[in-house]
């Protein structure tokens, strides 16, 4: 079993896929091609957004988006402790502090009721990150920013295609910016991303950021980046976008499915330290799953247990950004986030594709419950 099947999409997508990259090895345009600005309407489209500008990867549209709300030395960004890394490295190398804030419990996303304690006058914005595929509480987050006069960027990375409250993932603030990164719920066969906006300036900033800051050719008014989106790559999340509908929704068919059978699976466990807990999903919000992750007491046996019943597993994220070397300079210790801190001695997540089977799920489920209870 694979911890996530892109065989399968592949063997669905064959022909329109090769079609789609033989288009672009005819035409030549290899980077910044056709094939992009078509993304891009399609995405800004599916977001309901005005403007989708393609990237390098998921991490250089946040490096965009930072960059182009200002943001440098001397400035603090807010943002969860409990993130892929990327999001806590790009407010860093951009210049500024991040400021973490911990997480609300099994959402596993910032706890907005922790923000405004973390507001500082050298705050210059608010990264929540919508982890796992679920949105963070955009509601509540974009209130309290907007009180404060701060911009919003969404770390959508592994939410797009996520309904909250009826809008899309990566539309709901002022900069929305995703991963294509081909485990992601929507990716590429490399690396790519893309960046959300209602605001033209914003997006035209953002633009010149993604080439070197230049607004015409070889003409330069603010620093950039390389951080332009392949053709090749644009072909592959278009061919994609024809199956994501129907995908997203076998991703939440599938995670609600997991949550059904582990409950039932383990219905008479009454032991604390033998209980299982499953995500929780806000009956206002759809998520897209990116990861299928649930807590357990003893994950390292839990691991193996599993790894020896042939069923692979991860972890995101056993170490908090807090607590990662690199931002040891921060000053913050164990102990800082103890939401975030038990979510990453506990989480584990288990086989997740919009391919997987009814009798994959049930072997994953019953390979769980022999490796929590002990056999
Ligand atoms: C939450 C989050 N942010 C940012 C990124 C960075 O995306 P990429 O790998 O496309 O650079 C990822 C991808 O792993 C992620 O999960």
């Amino acid at each position: 079993m694979d911890f996530i099947d892109l065989k399968t999409q592949y063997q669905r997508l064959r022909d329109p896929m090769n079609a789609r990259i033989q288009a672009v090895l005819d035409h030549g345009q290899y980077v910044l091609g056709p094939e992009v600005a078509e993304l891009e309407a399609r995405l800004a489209s599916y977001v309901g957004v005005e403007h989708c500008i393609g990237a390098a990867s998921g991490t250089d549209t946040l490096l965009i988006a930072l960059l182009a709300l200002g943001i440098g030395r001397g400035d603090e960004v807010i943002t969860t402790p409990f993130t892929f890394i990327a999001t806590g490295e790009m407010i860093a190398l951009a210049g500024a502090t991040p400021v973490f804030v911990d997480i609300v419990p099994r959402s596993y996303n910032i706890d907005p009721a922790l923000l405004e304690k973390a507001i500082s006058p050298r705050t210059k914005a608010i990264m929540p990150v919508s982890l796992y595929g679920q949105c963070a509480d955009f509601d509540a987050i974009n209130l309290l920013a907007c009180n404060h006069g701060l911009p919003v960027i969404e770390d959508g990375a592994q939410s797009f295609g996520a309904l909250y409250k009826g809008r899309r993932s990566c539309g709901l603030s002022a900069i929305g910016s995703t991963s294509f990164f081909p485990s992601k719920p929507l990716g590429c066969y490399g690396d790519g991303g893309a960046l959300f906006t209602n605001d033209p300036e914003l997006a035209k900033v953002m633009r010149e950021i993604r080439v070197h800051g230049q607004d015409r050719r070889y003409h330069h008014p603010r620093l950039g980046i390389n951080g332009r989106l392949d053709s090749l790559q644009a072909a592959v999340v278009l061919t994609k976008l024809d199956c994501f509908e129907d995908e997203v929704a076998a991703r939440a068919r599938l995670g609600a499915r997991y949550t059904d059978l582990i409950a039932e699976a383990f219905a008479g466990i009454d032991d604390p330290a033998l209980r299982v807990a499953t995500p929780w999903i806000s009956p206002a919000q759809t998520s897209v799953y990116a990861q299928y992750t649930i807590e357990v007491e003893d994950r390292a046996a839990v691991e193996q247990r599993m790894r020896e019943r042939g069923i692979p597993t991860a972890v995101h994220y056993p170490v908090p950004l807090h607590l990662q070397p690199v931002f040891g300079s921060l000053g913050y210790g164990s102990g800082g986030f103890p939401v975030a801190e038990t979510a990453a001695r506990r989480v584990i997540s288990l086989p997740m594709h919009p391919y997987l089977t009814e009798d994959d799920q049930a072997r994953v489920v019953r390979a769980l419950f022999e490796s929590v209870i002990g056999g």
